[in-house]
């Protein structure tokens, strides 16, 4: 999510009124991936980067973070949302950390879309944390570990990986974000600016993804015997 700053300058506004219509977005992307049938939404929402911010702006972005969870949370559970939080949350104060935990509780058995929010998460950081978890738990494997050993200690190994990564904004980076995860997931990018970003910009994203061809490793012939051999299978059995 990012462009918040540039929308609210293009108003000569302060940087945080763009905050503020970042969260109506969140709201509105929210509704529209429960709608689209999207099962998992993950959002940037602070990087570990981003304490280098002004202190004023900080403090009004986790003054933000709090006034959302606890005006949002009630909505999301009523609407089947599961709630999560990836990222270092032990830097943030106590009252934030407890909101977090309570939504994620309250929330916890919910299936129809999973809204992850990261928040002093860094791509890095993740893929240190679950090496140090695993060898703390499964000292045996320093010697030698897979894929497949390290996988279940990323922060995010309750989601499939990201089919599809956005960036609103103009920037074409990644910036830290799920690193490991986006190995194979198609990238979106786009000038529309986070606040801006609105159902038609969001449906614009989804026909993009829509237009591609994932082969994984794979050559365009292989996927058409597939997908042939897939129907196939399908018309026998029917
Ligand atoms: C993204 O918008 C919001 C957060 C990082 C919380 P920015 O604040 O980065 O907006 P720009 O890039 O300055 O326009
Ligand atoms: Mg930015």
């Amino acid at each position: 999510m990012d462009g918040n700053g540039r929308w609210a300058k293009q108003r000569f506004l302060p940087r945080i009124a763009g905050h503020r219509r970042g969260v109506e977005t969140v709201r509105s992307t929210v509704r529209a991936c429960v709608e689209h049938g999207v099962e998992y939404l993950t959002l940037f929402a602070f990087s570990s980067e981003n304490w280098r911010r002004p202190p004023d702006e900080v403090s009004f972005l986790m003054q933000l973070f709090i006034a959302a969870l606890e005006q949002e949370v009630a909505k999301l559970h009523e609407n089947g949302v599961r709630f999560k939080a990836i990222g270092d949350l032990s830097r943030f104060e106590g009252p934030l950390r407890q909101l977090v935990a309570d939504a994620e509780k309250l929330t916890a058995d919910n299936k129809r879309l999973t809204l992850t929010i990261a928040a002093n998460y860094g791509g890095r950081w993740d893929v240190m944390q679950a090496v140090r978890r695993m060898l703390a738990e499964k000292p045996q494997l320093a010697a030698n570990f897979t894929e497949q050993d390290l996988a279940p200690y990323l922060s995010a190994a309750y989601a499939p990986e990201p089919d599809l990564f956005i960036r609103t904004g103009g920037e074409k980076r990644i910036s830290n974000f799920l690193l490991w995860q986006l190995a194979y997931s198609e990238l979106y990018f786009t000038d529309t600016l986070w606040p801006d970003f609105d159902n038609a910009a969001f449906n614009a994203a989804i026909a993009s993804y829509q237009q591609r061809e994932r082969r994984f490793g794979r050559t365009s012939d292989q996927l058409r015997e597939d997908s042939a051999a897939h129907a196939a299978r399908h018309a026998d059995a029917s």
